[in-house]
């Protein structure tokens, strides 16, 4: 995510602007700038001076003097976490319309800014940038006569998607306006003056004293006053609150580890990835600049990547065969890359990758590239090795992603491939125009089920106790339910050091239900229907030779309880986006058995976020 800070009051902003932004600098960013009304001469009229760097914060600490050489006490200040447009000056922010009459820093994305950009440039808006920020700055000017409170209201009406903004208007010296619809933000005051910021750490060194903004509230600060108001322009009583955590804990947004933090941001990151790609109910997938044709003329999937995002592929496997009814092949990108695949013609190669630097799967990627196919990239960090040399890029929108065992990116990976496989099936005439609206709905209720699931994540930490001393768990599945088994298993074994595997149910026989003895743990997920019998029967294969079985499956499936020692239910939806839901026990099962062990959970021992070596 973006990180915002905003300050006004007696003090010089810079220095307090920059040192906020390098408190968020967890949050992850690729450039960053500041905007304050003053500037580096000390004018008459006070003018707002934008300076702005790609690259790392110290590049504006020395370019600035560490803010010092930098006049004025009203400013915002901004790291950019690349969505639209690559990580580059012009791109980063502030943003600004024409002669700075107005300046924004932004975090979110707008998810109508193309129509909005048109319809703009048709009216003679001249844009520099590739940001869907730029895009607001450009309507507040257009709206904005005499009243910041009013032009702000106006905006609120005609932008759609996820945003938290911080404002300077070029003729109100001293005033910061923000607003927030989706995406964090807080007010801070003290006597020194008043804050905005998108997180906590930010300001904690001025100030305890927050107000966490509710959506579509408007805020103006001076240094001395915060009013609140409505999008009707009506004032608004606001209350404070007093932060009791630390620096470290606020960085975590009050979680004890990033994972945890991110494993609770799935269902915004799902939110964030899916909405922009829906329009009236269906799939749009414009930005991949793939027509129907491209689509119905895929004859064959080629999926490559590694660890988790290798599960995504493996769980494409199964959804995408099943409802595009094309054969998709799997290939770890460490084994694909050496074993001179032979590709038909019409092949899409799908590479998957969070971070889109991991060696191996950029190796492929250019194996594919090699062998004359298109490649497509799943990936969730903008302008990244992988991102830039894939002929199309999907990106996913989890927002940077701090823990390495990898949670909300794995979630909005698999919410990529139900949008594409939507939008291939529908290329094939496969899936009709109510199939279509039936899947989109369920995939827009998709966060809603996680949230619940995670309103019970007590039950899962009760479990996990127990069985934090495990020397070998094992996860079985069939189906959909393998592949999620295999992510379940490497959440669990790159946390807690505790052996596991996953095995295909139907394995057992051939050879590892040998492994089984006396109280071992044995993890059974059971989603799919048409495997659900078959899976109970390998649930009783190994209890009856003393294994401790847990059972992992959708609300209804209650003769689970008949077998399993305990139970874990998930919210029913369609059986091709189980997975999705599935992973979610796994994941808090593998951080509370983590935790349980006194474990460094974000950075686990010998492991790296992004295994940029082979
Ligand atoms: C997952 O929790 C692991 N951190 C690891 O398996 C990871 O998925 C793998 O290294 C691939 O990383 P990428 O998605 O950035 O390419």
């Amino acid at each position: 995510m973006c990180g915002i800070v905003g300050y006004t009051g007696g003090s010089q902003a810079a220095p307090i602007l920059l040192e906020g932004l390098e408190k968020l600098e967890y949050r992850g960013y690729d450039s960053a700038g500041i905007a304050v009304f003053g500037g580096k001469e000390k004018k008459k009229e006070p003018s707002i001076e934008v300076i702005k760097a790609k690259g790392r914060l110290k590049v504006l600490f020395e370019m600035t003097d560490s803010g010092k050489a930098v006049h004025g006490t009203c400013g915002i200040g901004h790291t950019r976490w690349a969505t639209h447009g690559e990580p580059s000056v012009v791109n980063s922010h502030p943003q600004y319309a024409k002669d700075k009459r107005v300046v924004v820093v932004h975090n979110g994305i707008i998810e109508n800014y193309q129509e909005l950009k048109e319809r703009l440039v048709r009216d003679g808006c001249e844009f520099v940038s590739d940001t869907d920020t730029e895009v607001v700055a450009h309507l507040l000017d257009r709206y904005y006569e005499k009243d910041p409170v009013d032009a702000i209201s106006k905006l609120m009406y005609h932008v759609r998607g996820s945003y938290a903004l911080g404002i300077l208007f070029g003729d109100r010296p001293g005033e910061i306006y923000a607003v927030r619809k989706d995406s964090p933000l807080i007010v801070g005051r003290s006597a020194g003056g008043n804050f905005i910021a998108s997180d906590v750490p930010a300001i904690l060194r001025y100030t305890r004293d927050v107000c966490f903004i509710e959506n579509q509230v408007i805020v103006r600060l001076t240094g001395k006053d915060i009013q609140f108001f409505d999008v009707d322009k009506a004032e608004l009583k606001k209350e404070f609150t007093q932060i009791q955590w630390d620096t470290e804990a606020a960085e975590k947004g009050g979680f004890k580890h990033f994972m945890l933090k991110e494993i609770y941001e799935q269902p915004k990151a799902i939110r964030d990835t899916v909405s922009p790609r829906v329009k009236d109910g269906k799939v749009n997938l414009e930005e991949l600049h793939l027509t129907q044709e491209d689509l119905a003329s895929v004859r064959r999937i080629q999926m490559v990547a590694c660890g988790s995002a290798y599960h995504v592929c493996m769980t494409a496997r199964y959804m995408v065969e099943g409802l595009v009814r094309i054969p998709v092949d799997v290939d770890l990108a460490s084994e694909f890359r050496y074993r001179r695949p032979i590709l038909e013609e019409n092949t899409l190669v799908i590479v998957i990758s969070q971070s889109g630097e991991t060696a191996d799967s950029l190796a492929a990627l250019r194996e594919a590239k090699s062998l004359g196919h298109k490649v497509m990239a799943i990936v969730n960090v903008v302008g990244s090795s992988i991102a830039r040399e894939a002929d199309s890029v999907f990106y996913t929108w989890a927002g940077p992603e701090i823990s390495v065992a990898t949670t909300k990116a794995y979630s909005t990976q698999l919410a990529a491939v139900y949008l594409l496989a939507i939008a291939m099936g529908r290329a094939r005439g496969l899936v009709d125009e109510q199939t279509e609206a039936d899947m989109v709905a369920e995939l827009l209720r998709l966060p809603e089920k996680i949230e619940r699931i995670l309103e019970e994540k007590e039950r899962i930490q009760w479990f996990a106790n127990k069985f934090s001393h495990s020397r070998d768990i094992f996860f079985i599945g069939r189906g959909l339910d393998y592949a999620s088994s295999l992510e379940g298993s490497l959440k669990l074994k790159e946390i807690s050091y505790i052996h596991s595997e996953a095995y295909a149910a139907g394995e057992l026989k051939h050879g590892t239900i040998s492994l089984i003895e006396d109280g071992i743990l044995v993890i059974g997920v059971a989603t799919q229907s048409s495997l659900f019998e078959k899976l109970i029967s390998n649930m009783v294969e190994v209890k009856s030779r003393g294994a401790y079985v847990l059972g992992v499956t959708s609300y209804g499936n209650y003769s689970m309880e008949d077998v399993a020692n305990y139970t874990i239910y998930v919210p029913k939806t369609m059986e091709c986006f189980a997975a999705s839901l599935v992973v979610v026990p796994l994941q808090l099962l593998a951080y509370y058995v983590a935790l349980g062990k006194g474990l460094d959970v974000d950075k686990p021992r010998n492991l790296a976020k992004s295994v940029t070596v082979e």
